[in-house]
């Protein structure tokens, strides 16, 4: 071992046992210049851990991508693909990515106006306020007060066409400090969590099914979630669950036939688990915004019906008991002694396992604080792969 990994710093609101495997400070590496051997250690780091940080780093944008592309040497484009594509003209992420001219695969994402940053001379960044996501909002009076929420639940992948990207980094460059905001749930549970401002919080896919009782445990080992085509365009007029943990359901989604033009082979159906390359821990991982059905597979021969769900499987198209069922099997995983929100510091590299966990944007600023990061990743050359045989048996 040539780098040095310690456990990263938690809240205190966070349950510590839950977080044994999960985030490593990693020290004694330059992530902008590193050798072979200790890319090895850094590969093997994130899919272990998930959540790696590196503090006080200086790294380009080029830096950044060769970093990220390391990870998979065949993959190339941005994760949504070509930003001037007509669907990402019309998608919900389009007023927060904007791409390094040079380096197109890395985007400036962030707060406030913007001149003359690497070649982009006026740039205004819009950090995702749930205002103009959910479909209930905080009042302005609270707001003043530091209550937000959770924008949106997710992994950082198109969900159509592009396949999911395997890491992604998150580079801190200036990093405006305030106090801790409160992350209201506002789900009837009253729960809540306080946060550092501008915080992104991370929650492990792998506790996320952990933790799950034994039925829905069997549900998701044997289900396939199947995504709109163009999903972010598809839910640009639909409103989120107060959680930012999926949408709700008031027949806002675009109709597909007024989609930008899609095909139907392009279309992802990926399992609600994904099997970790290095531990082969299983992952649930689910981007319930654009979920529009759910496949479930029948039990296996000699599977106990007792409890099942579904046990002869079933293919639910219905959106609002798609969306009923992914929420029951996410929302324990993000309970907020479950959830990491990282507390940045300017020259934080932070990059993380994107197919092991489901993190999110919270947090409000004032009008005059500008944020800037850059951020990574890349449209993976292959999909994630679900359970295997042996992991029906243990948990169908
Ligand atoms: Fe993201």
């Amino acid at each position: 071992m040539t780098i040095e990994l310690v456990p990263l710093r938690l809240p205190s609101s966070a349950n510590a046992s839950k977080f044994l495997g999960f985030g490593r400070e990693v020290k004694g590496v330059n992530p902008g210049s590193f050798t072979y051997e200790e890319f090895q250690e850094i590969e093997e780091a994130v899919y272990k851990y998930d959540v790696l940080l590196f503090r006080d780093i200086t790294l380009s944008p080029e830096q950044q991508y060769a970093l990220v592309k390391a990870f998979d040497p065949e993959s190339e484009s941005y994760s949504h693909g070509n930003s001037q594509s007509e669907a990402n003209k019309k998608s919900i992420l389009k007023s927060h990515l904007t791409s390094i001219p040079r380096q197109p695969q890395v985007q400036l994402i962030g707060q406030g106006e913007v001149h003359y940053h690497e070649g982009l001379a006026d740039v205004k960044l819009q950090h995702p306020s749930h205002k103009s996501f959910h479909k209930t909002h905080v009042s302005d009076e609270d707001e003043a007060k530091g209550i937000t929420r959770f924008y949106r639940w997710h992994q950082d992948a198109a969900l159509y066409d592009l396949a999911p990207p395997k890491v992604t980094s998150l580079y801190g460059i200036s990093v405006p400090q305030g106090p801790y905001q409160t992350c209201r749930y506002d789900d009837g549970t009253g729960d809540e969590l306080s946060v550092p401002l501008g915080a992104t919080s991370f929650v492990s896919g792998k506790t996320m099914f952990d933790i799950l009782p034994p039925e829905l445990k069997s549900l998701a080992v044997r289900s396939k979630v199947k995504y709109a085509p163009y999903c972010f365009v598809w839910m640009a007029h639909a409103r989120a669950h107060s959680t930012g943990l999926g949408m709700e359901t008031e027949d806002l989604e675009v109709p597909l036939n007024e989609l930008p033009s899609w095909e139907e082979s392009k279309i992802q159906i990926l399992p609600v688990l994904w099997k970790n390359p290095i531990t082969g821990g299983l992952h649930l991982q689910i981007s319930a915004c654009g979920a529009a059905e759910l496949l479930v597979d029948s039990l296996p021969a000699g599977a106990t019906r007792e409890g099942a769900l579904y046990p002869d499987g079933a293919h639910i198209t219905n959106l609002k008991d798609t969306r009923e069922l992914l929420y029951k099997m996410q929302r324990p995983g993000i309970a907020p002694n479950l959830v990491y929100p990282h507390d940045w510091q300017e020259k934080d590299l932070i990059l993380f396992h994107n197919r092991g966990i489901t993190h999110s944007a919270a947090g409000a600023f004032q009008k005059d604080q500008v944020r800037k990061f850059h951020q990574c990743n890349l449209a993976a050359s292959d999909f994630p792969l679900g359970p295997n045989e042996d992991d029906l048996k243990t948990w169908a």
